[in-house]
């Protein structure tokens, strides 16, 4: 984790200290002990059965459900108290895998959402509101309070974290743990505090079958993906069977790539899914002769012709494995070349799909930095000289030029080449 990160842990966690302290002072704990051990206890239940969403590093609790349920039923110190406390999950005392900052942070986060959403409920009088539109309305915008400043807050720890631009992982957030995830436990929580109003504690243990259905609709939806990505990395290791050099290129093209696509600025979404095509752009060699693909010599017309198939396999083949529609086109064009010669379809300039031309130069500066059968592998200067040549022909120049930005920022994995030009 970064010094920065840190530092705005820090802050956080004194801003949501303050905020506690503020809110217990100002309002009275309406819960009795029974509420409270009632509440919280299925909290942690639930904290302990997260869904993980593959690939993307974030795991969605059903936990929260239950504390939302809790500010509208007792208002925000028992709001501050479950999220705060229910929502620690057994994982995250396992130190080696999550570092104890994480564990900070995400008390310091949830106890500021539900410090803000519990706040805008005891000023907008929710506590005392009848059930009715009001109540309602009330509800609902004490919700939306609470997502937008947890997407917020992890974004802004994830950028930093990260060096990412602020807005593009908001979006990144906004659109993967979706608005109509948090409505539909907005929904939930809400029959949760009305029938504990009605019924009292008795009842809670019934709403964890509900919950527990939510989250077995969520694990399916997400195990479609996770096949996806599995059958992927299959693939990419399949591929290191038959040539070991074209598996270990599509993983490090598909890092540039990504670094590329950052850097220019593209939406975390076009990201990943840049990524995936990427890593299966190759999957097209499959099928050719090793003869051809080592061959040092230079290849003949009959050669060539089998080559300039592989993008059109790749897009036939990454048609059934690829979870986004549009990848299979970006693999049809990466050997398309920016003043229109290259192939399949001879495609110019803007006419190429971006992210084709982001593979396409990440593609040329792996090709050039690594040892290849017919040519030895180039340091980063060297490279740079020749990417600058293609910028234009070959490449479009916006690509290239945030290519070298990406070298410049020094990642670990293009030290290697320095250090390897340096010896
Ligand atoms: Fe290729
Ligand atoms: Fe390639």
């Amino acid at each position: 984790m970064r010094k920065e990160t840190g530092r705005i842990i820090y802050i956080l966690s004194i801003i949501a200290i303050s905020l506690s302290i503020y809110i217990i002072k100002s309002y009275h704990f309406r819960a009795s002990l029974t509420d409270v051990i009632i509440l919280l206890a299925l909290a942690l239940i639930l904290e302990a059965f997260p869904v993980e969403i593959p690939g993307r590093q974030i795991a969605l609790s059903m936990g929260f459900t239950l504390s939302y349920a809790g500010i509208l039923l007792f208002g925000a110190p028992i709001g501050i108290l479950l999220n705060g406390l229910g929502s620690i999950s057994p994982e995250e005392f396992n130190f080696r895998l999550h570092e104890p900052k994480k564990f900070i942070f995400n008390r310091a986060n949830l106890v500021i959402c539900a410090g803000l959403a519990g706040l805008l409920y005891e000023i907008l009088n929710g506590p005392s509101l009848d059930f009715g539109w009001r109540y309602f309305l009330v509800a609902l915008s004490i919700a939306l309070v609470y997502w937008f400043s947890n997407v917020t807050l992890l974004s802004l720890v994830v950028s930093v974290d990260k060096g990412r631009r602020f807005i593009g992982t908001l979006a990144y957030y906004i659109s993967n743990i979706s608005i109509i995830t948090y409505l539909l436990h907005f929904f939930l929580a809400l029959v949760i505090a009305q029938s504990y109003k009605l019924l009292g504690p008795v009842v809670m243990p019934i709403y964890i079958v509900p919950i527990f259905i939510a989250r077995y609709l969520f694990i399916l939806a997400s195990e479609v993906s996770r096949t996806y990505d599995q059958a992927i990395s299959t693939l990419i290791k399949l591929l290191g069977v038959f040539d070991s050099y074209t598996s270990s290129h599509s993983l490090r093209v598909a890092q540039l790539a990504e670094d590329i696509a950052r850097e220019m600025g593209l939406s975390e979404t076009r990201i990943e899914r840049i990524r995936n095509a990427a890593l299966l752009h190759d999957l097209g060699k499959i099928g050719l002769s090793l003869n051809i693909l080592n061959k040092p010599d230079k290849l003949t017309k009959e050669e060539w012709t089998q080559i300039y198939k592989h993008p059109i396999v790749g897009e036939d083949l990454s048609k059934e494995i690829s979870r986004f529609k549009e990848v299979p086109l970006w693999i049809r064009h990466h050997h398309e070349r920016y003043n229109g010669n290259g192939y399949p379809d001879g495609l110019r300039g803007e006419y190429i799909p971006i992210e084709s031309r982001i593979i396409a130069c990440a593609d040329a500066f792996d090709a050039i930095t690594t040892d290849r059968p017919y040519s030895k592998r180039k340091g980063i200067e060297e490279a740079k000289i020749e990417l600058s040549k293609s910028a234009n022909s070959q490449l479009d120049p916006k690509v290239v030029s945030a290519l070298f930005r990406v070298l410049e920022k020094n990642s670990s994995l293009y030290n290697d080449l320095k250090i390897e030009k340096e010896k």
